[in-house]
């Protein structure tokens, strides 16, 4: 039995969800914009483009092309200086064990991820030849929650989407495995995640067991 095992990067694999906030903040601070912690969760698994539309609805702001280019621009060259020194110590807790114990049974690996930067984060952390299959923000065209991303991983994978386990820690992220009738599972906080088919505080509490499950069904 062959499952497509899909994992978000950012906030699933390593905490880069924290440097995306920073860096966002940045950004809101500069236009005068109020942009809190609650407002950070619209943002997940959104695209860098979808994001500074939300930041800019929040602050009431209609800005020219080229000022919104100028800020992408920006926010991504400061995202890129939290990286600079980013090693195998940024994967987030028992991430590094269910990768190995996927490559033991045999299990479907792929990355589907709304970031530019997924490869160089991969690169870095070490981690990059467990994955069958990379799906990012460079491939696709819609933002989750639209599930391209994750359909995509699957299609290459040559795997049906029931067949794939999708772990998430964004709202958007969740609802694209859903509406893409893949397994959901949640990493992160139960009320925030609460669509999830499954939710975990992180990966330290799945177990084998789980994963056994989730490949015999
Ligand atoms: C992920 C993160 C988002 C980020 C998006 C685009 O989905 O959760 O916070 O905005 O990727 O990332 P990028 O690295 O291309 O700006
Ligand atoms: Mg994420």
């Amino acid at each position: 039995n062959t499952k497509a095992f899909i994992f978000d990067l950012d906030g699933v694999i390593v905490d880069t969800a924290k440097y995306h906030y920073l860096a966002w903040q940045k950004i809101a601070n500069a236009l005068n914009i109020d942009f809190t912690h609650e407002h950070n969760e619209l943002l997940k698994g959104v695209s860098r483009v979808r994001s500074l539309d939300i930041i800019l609805e929040l602050g009431n702001i209609q800005a020219s092309q080229e000022d919104k280019d100028k800020w992408l621009i920006q926010k991504n060259e400061d995202y890129l200086t939290y990286l600079v020194d980013m090693d195998q110590s940024e994967i987030l807790p028992g991430v590094l064990t269910i990768l190995q114990f996927l490559k033991e049974k045999n299990q479907a690996i792929a990355l589907g991820s709304a970031s530019k930067n997924a490869r160089p984060i991969l690169e870095k952390t070490g981690i990059i030849s467990y994955f069958d299959v990379i799906v990012d923000g460079n491939d696709v065209t819609n933002a989750k929650p639209d599930p391209e991303v994750f359909l995509k991983a699957a299609r290459l994978l040559n795997i049906n989407p029931e067949d794939a386990i999708v772990f998430e820690d964004s709202v958007a992220g969740v609802q694209a495995a859903n509406i893409g009738k893949m397994t959901s599972v949640g990493i992160g906080s139960k009320t925030v995640l609460h669509e999830a088919k499954y939710i975990f505080e992180d990966f330290t509490l799945i177990d084998e067991s789980f994963i056994n499950d989730l490949i015999s069904q």
